[in-house]
């Protein structure tokens, strides 16, 4: 059985490498900026992980291809590398992202070929601290006050937020206050490279850039620690604010119209 299958499954790897190898290498680099770019780069320094250059000298290729596949596998099963890695990124853990086994491959060969030619992928996180221009800087392009250098709409066409809501704000994503808490460090690569699909649509035709995404990503941290007592003053005081100005406008158009009337009935008498 085995001498008859060994030399067709043989024919059958050669006629696969043959096939479809640019279009392999073409969709490990696609997926590598939909997957993983949002913590990794290759050749571009670390961000919520490490920087894959050179992966392959540093590890053996079947570990690489074990862990991209099912990082929660070595995690939690005393892997000692990957308990090292865990501790040197405080803890943050890479999510098992359904990955196969011929996609990994893809990927590591995608990573070593990168690594050789001395390319780079990806964009290194903004590591320095966010100032008060930055933060203004970001609520100016969520509002679209500012617009993105590639011409990409908004956020507020699509979310709201805390402190907005004289804004209005789209209803189609949702409402972005608690995303900083939510996304913790990879907060400003999620806005660089979003895993959504939805935003994907939009931001693969009209990235922005890393340096927007930090502003952005700055502003709405900010909001986020915002105490919510703060708002919780803010709206009620507007809120009555309105509902006064309204009644004042109301009793005003009230009596506009009355005095109409009166003048219609006059006329008729
Ligand atoms: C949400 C963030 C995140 C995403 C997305 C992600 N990784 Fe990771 N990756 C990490 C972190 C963090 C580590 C360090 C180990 C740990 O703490 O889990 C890591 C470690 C690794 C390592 C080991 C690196 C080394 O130096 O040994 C490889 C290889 C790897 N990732 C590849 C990938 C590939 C390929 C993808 C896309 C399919 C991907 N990662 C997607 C966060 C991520
Ligand atoms: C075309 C509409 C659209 C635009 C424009 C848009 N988003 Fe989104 N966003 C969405 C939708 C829809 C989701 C929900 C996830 C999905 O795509 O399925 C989302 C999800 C998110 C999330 C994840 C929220 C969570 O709770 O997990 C973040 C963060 C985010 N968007 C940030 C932004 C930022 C920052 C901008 C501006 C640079 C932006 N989005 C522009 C539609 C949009």
């Amino acid at each position: 059985m085995f001498p008859r299958t060994a030399p067709r499954l043989a024919l059958l790897s050669v006629l696969m490498s043959l096939l479809p190898g640019g279009l392999a290498a073409q969709d490990a680099e696609v997926q590598f900026r939909k997957s993983c770019m949002s913590c990794h780069t290759i050749g571009a320094g670390r961000k919520v992980g490490p920087d894959l250059k050179g992966l392959g000298q540093r590890r053996p290729h079947d570990w690489s291809a074990r862990f991209i596949q099912m990082p929660s596998s070595l995690l939690d099963g005393g892997d000692p590398t990957a308990a090292s890695l865990l501790r040197e990124f405080n803890g943050t853990r890479m999510p098992d992202l359904g990955v196969t086994t011929a996609e990994a491959l893809a990927l590591l060969k995608l990573i070593d070929d990168t690594t050789a030619a001395g390319r780079t992928l990806g964009t290194a996180a903004i590591s320095r601290p966010a100032t008060a221009a930055d933060i203004r800087g970001g609520q100016q392009l969520f509002l679209g006050l500012t617009r993105f250098a590639s011409g990409a709409p908004s956020c507020l066409s699509c979310h709201s937020a805390q402190g907005l809501r004289g804004f209005g704000g789209g209803r189609l994503g949702p409402d972005l206050t608690g995303a900083s808490g939510k996304l913790g460090i990879g907060l400003v690569s999620a806005i660089e490279n979003p895993a959504f699909p939805t935003m994907q649509g939009v931001f693969q035709k009209t990235p922005i850039t890393a340096e927007e995404a930090f502003q952005v990503g700055s502003f709405l941290k900010s909001i986020s620690s915002q105490p919510p007592a703060r708002t919780d003053m803010v709206f009620p005081v507007l809120g009555i604010v309105g509902l006064i100005s309204g009644m004042l406008l109301s009793g005003h158009l009230g009596r506009r119209r009355l005095r109409g009337v009166r003048r219609n009935l006059k006329h008729r008498g």
